[in-house]
């Protein structure tokens, strides 16, 4: 499906009385998402680890139309994962699944999981299952080009935390391919059940963000300065995927991403993914991994706030 290559977040469809939640939101394709969304009239919930600086981003905000508030959420603690879904009320449009860290040195979430698979995929699914039966629209989820990384073209099923094998570029593919992974399932899942809700995937292609400063390696940080300097798109541009997901009527699963050269930079599109993160055998694998890890499971029927 061709979609216009000039689309921009002033094209977004008016999303007053909308509520809207984005992780990771106090910085980089976060706050630019917010940003967007906000001014097109939705009220955005800033969910962010540290409230201080959701604050501060907050703050930075111009939209006369929508509103913005920030609560606190740390993907890499699943406790604090369900005190935030159990302190939500009413109506959620749109959750989008925005979160994330790179290629940082080995570390566990609180709840002893490989940082990266643990913040980027497990908190997100335990996030998108406690706040499913809210959900009335849909639930985005950043994904990344580096989900086709060599390194780690499947899931490593048999040592998702990559104990005594860790490497940070395929503890974040893995993580990438994950979000791939978790939307397929979300989406078959919901279509079961016969929901309407639907379940997207996008990546910013390459985006000058706070993202590549925190990799363990001075080697990969220096060259990625250099290419965030001359290759990277801005935030507000590196969010335009996730928005068009966000916001146009397209199928569920669809994956959205640059249109442009190696999908790193260009105007939101419909992209594709690797054989892996199609495949529907390692989608419900993994879903069933990560409701055991997590202790989360997809909702009842009776309790989505969407059927058809
Ligand atoms: N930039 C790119 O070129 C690029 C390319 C492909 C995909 N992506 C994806 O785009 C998404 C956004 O990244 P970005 O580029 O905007 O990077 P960023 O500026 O570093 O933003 C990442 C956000 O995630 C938050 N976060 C990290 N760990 C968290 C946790 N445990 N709980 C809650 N929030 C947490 C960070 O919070 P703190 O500020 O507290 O650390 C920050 O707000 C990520 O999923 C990333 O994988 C980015």
């Amino acid at each position: 499906m061709a979609t216009k290559q000039t689309w921009n977040a002033s094209d977004i469809v008016d999303q007053t009385g909308r509520t809207a939640v984005v992780t990771g939101a106090n910085s980089g394709l976060g706050i630019a998402t917010v940003d967007a969304l906000a001014r097109a009239g939705a009220h955005v919930v800033l969910a962010v680890r540290d409230v201080k600086r959701g604050e501060d981003a907050a703050r930075t905000v111009q939209s006369a139309k929508g509103t913005v508030e920030v609560r606190r959420l740390d993907l890499a603690d699943l406790a604090s994962v369900r005190e935030f879904a159990e302190s939500w009320q009413g109506d959620l449009d749109l959750l989008i699944n925005n979160a994330g860290v790179m290629n940082i040195p080995e570390a566990s979430t609180k709840d002893g999981f490989e940082m990266q698979f643990g913040t980027n995929h497990l908190g997100h699914f335990a996030l998108t299952n406690l706040l499913l039966p809210y959900v009335t629209d849909r639930v985005v989820t950043v994904s990344s080009g580096s989900h086709r990384f060599p390194g780690s073209p499947h899931m490593h099923f048999d040592n998702l935390n990559l104990t005594g094998e860790y490497s940070p570029t395929v503890a974040y593919s893995q993580s990438k391919l994950a979000n791939l992974l978790f939307t397929l399932e979300l989406q078959s899942q919901l279509a079961a059940e016969g929901s309407s809700v639907r379940a997207l995937a996008a990546h910013p292609g390459w985006a000058a963000t706070q993202l590549q400063s925190h990799d363990g390696s001075a080697v990969r940080r220096a060259f990625m300065a250099v290419g965030n300097r001359f290759i990277a798109q801005d935030n507000t541009a590196g969010a335009l995927p996730t928005l068009y997901a966000a916001t146009q009527d397209l199928p569920g699963a669809s994956y959205l991403g640059p249109d442009g050269f190696a999908e790193m930079r260009g105007g939101p599109a419909l992209v594709g993914r690797s054989a892996a993160a199609s495949d529907p055998e390692s989608a419900v694998r993994l879903w069933a991994a990560s409701e055991k890890l997590t202790g989360v499971t997809f909702p009842r029927l009776a309790d989505l706030a969407v059927s058809v």
